[in-house]
């Protein structure tokens, strides 16, 4: 798998921001926990639903290249109508692979800020630290289930598909912003997941998905379920320790921080029209090209971006930091909705 420098996307200007240290706080203004997780109850969930990559990559299932891999409230393959079934089809399926790409480039940022935190913890809360370690351990073991399937994508597909990266620098300019910043990204993406696949997959009669890509889908969000819990507990412990000036600044980068996301999705979907040529060794017209990128940015948009932004359990914690904000975050999340679902929220429970 080729990879492409997101160099040029990179943020301009941007710097290191002027955050406080969490470890070292300045005056702390009182924040109240307002969820009601426990780390003991989230770890005694997360060690209920673990799963071993052996149960889902062990050979004998493999993936099935004659079916969609992603639903098509993501892929958005149906609304580019000039396209025959079989190019729908590959395009489908090179969206499947970029998931996978960018779901192990996200997970390559939670595992140090994990980590990190579990630092910040020290010996204070030794059923914290159990669980926030099983959560890094858990991230880990996804990348490697991701890039199982990317393997075996590369193998299948037939041609070239490239992604952006070098993952190792994206995930080094994401971990760059504001520590709050970057814990409210994970927090919404996590979300994200959830509602992936309580919405279009779980229940999804009307399409025939590979089955393969919707256990991963599945087990993926078991385990995610109860992230989503310690996300919400990281995200209000950084605040409390963080005085108005630092919770601004973080938040300022949040939304710098989406903005870099953004430009990184949209130069994937410029590979992903390169990977459709190669694979479909069709010479689309610049109108066609042109088509086929309106639809997929707005499809990506709402995939990694707004899907999460709107998730209701998102939004009541970001405006628990910062309720001057929550308009200027419903107004971010418009502009990075597919129209037909935008003001569709979810609570994305698992009920695991
Ligand atoms: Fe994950
Ligand atoms: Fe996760």
């Amino acid at each position: 798998m080729t990879v492409v420098s997101l160099s040029p996307f990179k943020l301009a200007n941007h710097k290191e921001p002027p955050h406080a240290d969490p470890l070292h706080p300045m005056t702390a203004i009182i924040f109240p926990q307002v969820s009601t997780y426990s780390y003991g109850q989230v770890l005694q969930s997360s060690l209920k639903v673990n799963w071993r990559i052996e149960d889902i990559l062990n050979g004998d299932r493999r993936i099935d290249f004659t079916k969609r891999f992603m639903p098509e409230t993501l892929a958005r393959v149906n609304d580019i109508p000039f396209l025959s079934s079989y190019e729908k089809l590959k395009l489908n399926q090179i969206r499947g692979n970029s998931y996978l790409h960018i779901f192990s480039l996200v997970e390559e940022c939670i595992v140090p800020t994990v980590v990190d935190h579990v630092r910040h913890l020290g010996s204070s809360d030794w059923v914290a630290v159990q669980a926030l370690l099983h959560f890094a351990e858990e991230e880990g073991k996804h990348i490697r289930l991701f890039r199982g399937f990317a393997e075996e994508f590369e193998q299948g597909f037939g041609s070239r598909c490239e992604t952006i990266g070098p993952v190792h620098e994206i995930a080094d300019l994401v971990l760059q912003h504001h520590p709050l910043s970057v814990i409210l990204m994970i927090l919404y993406v996590e979300w994200m997941t959830q509602r992936h696949y309580l919405e279009s997959v779980r229940d999804n009669y009307l399409e025939t998905l590979d089955v393969q890509f919707c256990s991963l889908l599945r087990h993926h969000w078991l385990e995610e379920a109860q992230h989503t819990a310690l996300d919400t507990l990281m995200v209000e412990q950084v605040a409390a320790d963080l005085d108005e000036a630092g919770i601004a600044a973080g938040i300022e980068d949040f939304f710098k921080l989406i903005k870099f996301l953004n430009r990184g999705l949209m130069a994937q979907v410029q590979l992903d029209l390169e990977s459709l040529v190669r694979a479909t060794d069709r010479a689309y017209t610049e109108a066609e090209r042109q088509a086929i990128q309106a639809v997929q940015e707005r499809a990506y948009r709402w995939t990694f971006i707004g899907s999460g932004l709107v998730h209701n359990h998102f939004v009541k914690t970001f405006s628990s930091v910062s309720p001057a904000n929550c308009d200027r975050l419903m107004a971010v999340a418009r502009t990075h909705s597919y129209a037909a679902d935008w003001g569709s929220t979810a609570d994305g429970e698992n009920g695991a």
